[in-house]
């Protein structure tokens, strides 16, 4: 997959994408998945920090390359962290070009609104396809007061609207449109040529994205109410974590099969 086949599936709401952060994982949705997203909620599930505000550029290129190593068939996107992009449209650059030099990885995901239209056209002119992020901006909690629904009446529409025409014609090549309400999620959508892969945007988004750890029920600090959870994988985990102990505890780990120079092994 790459950015143009991404395009070419445009208003059939059939967009398949997850988050991951490691090669194992980004191996196991592969088959499954259009696109993949190497998100900077990493810092809130994986390094347990209270929001992305702290993930850096190198985390992200870690993360990313191992992503990348891992999918053989979809498209990945790594997200830009907070700090990277936002000072001037040459420094953005500097970064997300060593993001894909670095990784691999086909595009890069940035947050902002019509203040980031200059930079990804800049960046899409040197070669670097661009995923807008509309709608709620984890980054700029601070700034919007929290993770607040976005886009709730017409005016918040409007804008939001202004922002998604602005930025495909910057060139972007989707838009991540994230917690709005479902009027302005269509109004989006229909509005714009390129793809919108919503999460918490309702089905009117030309795909749909979701956070792996929450379907899959391995991150249970703060569950968003449009976080589908499909399967408690920490029950099954604790279970064998369990299991093991046991076994080390009564000495039934390590048999004769998973030991060196064992007599009789087979
Ligand atoms: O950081 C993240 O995981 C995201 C998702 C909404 C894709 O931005």
């Amino acid at each position: 997959m790459t950015t143009k086949t991404i395009q070419t599936m445009k208003g059939k709401g059939s967009i398949v994408s997850l988050t991951a952060y490691t090669k194992p994982m980004a191996q196991l949705m592969d088959p499954f998945v259009d696109l993949i997203i190497v998100g900077d909620s990493t810092g809130i599930i994986a390094y347990g920090f209270d929001s992305t505000l702290p993930v850096t550029l190198n985390m992200m290129i870690a993360h990313g390359a191992a992503v990348v190593k891992g999918a053989k068939k979809a498209c990945v996107v790594i997200d830009m962290p907070f700090g990277t992009y936002q000072e001037s449209k040459e420094f953005a650059f500097r970064n997300a070009s060593k993001v894909l030099i670095e990784t691999g990885a086909q595009a890069i995901k940035m947050e902002g609104g019509l203040e980031l239209v200059d930079t990804v056209e800049f960046l899409v002119q040197r070669g670097i396809p661009v995923m807008p992020h509309i709608g709620l901006r984890p980054q700029y909690a601070n700034t919007i007061g929290g993770f607040k629904v976005q886009a709730r009446d017409d005016a918040a529409t409007q804008q939001l609207i202004q922002e998604a025409k602005a930025f495909e014609k910057a060139g972007a090549f989707s838009l991540l449109v994230e917690g709005v309400f479902e009027a302005a999620a269509r109004q989006v959508t229909q509005s714009v040529q390129i793809p919108t892969i919503g999460i918490g945007a309702s089905p009117e988004c030309d795909g749909q994205v979701l956070v792996t750890e929450d379907m899959l029920g391995l991150f249970s600090d703060f569950t968003p109410k449009f976080a589908k959870q499909y399967v408690d994988l920490s029950e099954t985990i604790k279970d064998v974590f369990s299991e093991f102990e046991h076994d080390v505890r009564t000495g039934n780990f390590p048999t004769s099969q998973h030991c060196f120079g064992v007599k009789n092994q087979a």
